[in-house]
């Protein structure tokens, strides 16, 4: 299974702690997304895309990095963030835009993981934030059992398909 993560966490490194975990679980290669290249993305079957949540979506360099993204066959994408808020798929589904973007590129998504991250945007720092502490050990732990669950649901499909 070649599996990658790309990210990005420029708030307080909250996203980073999810994709850290998650990328010893599925020993993945981590990067961020202003860092990786298209052409050595292809070689990987599994793609996690994570970042915080700014203004109601995901960051906006996974969605750019996703437009110069040639249609794929058989390949597989999850999505994970943090975000001060809980999210409300009907009111606010913050994956949205990024979901919407790797189903038209032909990526197959096995599943979704958000939690809550540590805060201090505009005027929350005067209060020293919000969910001070978080990701937590639960969290983490959350998101490795999440990284459990999408290797097998991967290798399952991948048994299907007879690869
Ligand atoms: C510029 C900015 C905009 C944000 N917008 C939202 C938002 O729309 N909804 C939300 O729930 N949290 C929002 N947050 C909080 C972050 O999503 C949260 O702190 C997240 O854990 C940051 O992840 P990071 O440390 O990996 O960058 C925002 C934070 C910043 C700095």
């Amino acid at each position: 299974m070649r599996a990658v993560i790309i990210y990005m966490s420029i708030h307080n490194g909250n996203t980073k702690k999810i994709g850290e975990v998650i990328a010893k679980r599925l020993e993945a290669k981590l990067i961020r997304a202003v860092e990786a290249e298209v052409e050595d993305l292809l070689n990987y079957d599994l793609l996690g895309f994570g970042s915080g949540i700014y203004f109601g979506r995901n960051h906006e360099a996974l969605l750019k990095l996703l437009d110069k993204f040639p249609t794929v066959q058989n390949k597989y994408a999850f999505i994970f963030s943090t975000s001060a808020l809980g999210k409300f798929p009907i009111i606010h589904d913050y994956h949205k835009a990024l979901k919407r973007k790797l189903l038209r590129k032909g990526f197959k998504i096995l599943g979704e993981f958000t939690c809550r991250g540590y805060s201090t945007h505009g005027p929350l720092k005067l209060f020293g934030g919000i969910h001070k502490g978080r990701p937590d050990k639960n969290d983490l732990e959350m998101a490795s059992r999440f990284a459990e669950q999408i290797k097998k649901t991967y290798l399952k499909e991948s048994e299907l398909r007879g690869d």
